[in-house]
């Protein structure tokens, strides 16, 4: 099974502003196929509480800041995104929440999937089961 990882991307630094990018397969471990975004979200509310049986995304803070809390079946980690210049790859069957948003926080999410209802997995016991019998 893949694991979590936080990844630098490059950034160019300019007096006219700052760059930055990834590009698969250099700073991306996957292909993509759909890129959606997150954004508006209210003070003290949360995202996701869902895992994908075969989804990989890869997660940026664009602006703003949050938390994003994965668990493996067996215990919890939390990162805090809170730059554009790197993000939180999350490997398929990995259960995540993103909580502690800040304002004007936005959230920017690639997959390497297209949208498919029956690829998540919503119930948090469901989802260890299944996680531990892999
Ligand atoms: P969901 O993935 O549950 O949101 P969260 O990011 O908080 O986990 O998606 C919320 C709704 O949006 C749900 O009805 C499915 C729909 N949706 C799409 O139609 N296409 C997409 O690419 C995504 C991510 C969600």
């Amino acid at each position: 099974m893949k694991k979590p990882e936080l990844i630098n991307l490059p950034k160019i630094v300019d007096p006219r502003g700052n760059l930055s990018f990834f590009e698969s397969p250099r700073q991306l471990p996957f292909e993509i196929a759909r890129t959606y975004w997150i954004y508006n979200v209210p003070g003290g509310e949360n995202r996701g509480s869902h895992a994908f049986k075969e989804q990989q995304e890869f997660i940026i803070a664009l602006s703003g800041s949050f938390d994003i809390v994965l668990h493996d079946g067996s215990e919890e980690v939390k990162f805090s995104l809170n730059r554009s210049y790197y993000g939180l790859f999350i490997p398929r069957l990995y259960w995540r929440r993103l909580e502690n948003f800040s304002t004007n926080a936005l959230a920017l999410i690639v997959s390497d999937k297209h949208f498919d209802e029956k690829d998540y997995i919503r119930d948090f016991e469901k989802f260890k089961k299944l996680r531990n019998e892999q």
